[in-house]
This record gives structure tokens, sequence and C-alpha cells, in this order.
């Protein structure tokens, strides 16, 4: 699966986003290593918090299928500028898809690759609540 393919079905998903409030648009593509690709679009609500970004949808659908490895997520918006995931998405990146090469893209179509320590370092995770407390 290359980085070009995950980028046309992220694109895809994108067309489905539901986003009357923001108007912004965003596309995912996960690839888990199974071989699957779960995409996913944002998804906003009217009580605005209950919005579920792009990445998330996509991870979600795929934890749901049974997959728990996973090789690359790339993401998409229509803007110039690189899209890059929110402060909630890069937690729940962290959590279920540790690993993941992370793929932000602009309107463009260039590609920068990340991992989640450039986005996310000095996460809370799994092993920040089995530290000894008092
Ligand atoms: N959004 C995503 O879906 N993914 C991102 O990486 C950034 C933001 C969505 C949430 C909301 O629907 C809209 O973009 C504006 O924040």
């Amino acid at each position: 699966m290359t980085d070009e393919k995950l980028l046309i079905l992220a694109r895809e998903a994108l067309k489905h986003s539901f986003s009357p409030y923001s108007k912004f648009r965003v596309g995912a593509a996960l690839l888990a290593k199974s071989g699957k690709v779960y995409t996913g679009c944002n998804i906003e609500n009217s009580s605005f918090s209950l919005t579920v970004c792009a990445e998330r949808t996509a991870l979600f659908k795929a934890i749901s299928e049974g997959e728990t490895e996973f090789s690359k997520i790339l993401i998409v918006s229509d803007a110039d500028d690189f899209i890059t995931p929110c402060g909630a998405c890069r937690q729940v990146i962290s959590d279920l898809a540790g690993a993941v090469e992370i793929i932000l893209t602009n309107a463009g179509g260039e590609m920068q690759h990340k991992n989640i320590s450039d986005l996310l370092p000095f996460a809370f995770g799994q092993a920040s609540l089995l530290t000894k407390r008092k």
C-alpha cells in the first residue's frame, strides 16, 4: 500500500465529512498491519464538543473490527498548510497506535512523515497508570 494510494483513499473519505459548523473537511486513511485500510472523516455535532475527528473515526473503526497493530495513518484536508492532528487525537493515537507512522499532507499533495513522539513528546499512557502512587 503506497502513500499515494492512502492519499486517494483519505481524499475519498474527506468527501463524507460532516462539518457544517467549521466547514473544515478532514479525511484519514489508516493502514493496519493486516493489510486492511480503514478510512475516516470528521463528524461534527451541534453540541460542538461531541465532534469526532477523522483520525479517531478511522482508528475506532479499525479497533472495533479487531485490529491492534498499525503501519501508517495519512491525514488530509483542503488546506494549503499541512494538517496536523489535534491534541485529543494525538493522545488517542499514542494509546492505541503508538508505533504508527503519521503522514501529514497539504492540499498540494505534499507529505511529511512523523511519529507520535514528534507530535506528543512526554506522553501520558498506560504505563503512567502503573507507577507507584502515594
Ligand atoms: N479535525 C480533524 O478531523 N482532524 C484534525 O486533525 C484536526 C481537526 C476536525 C475537527 C473539526 O470537525 C474540524 O476539523 C475543525 O476543527
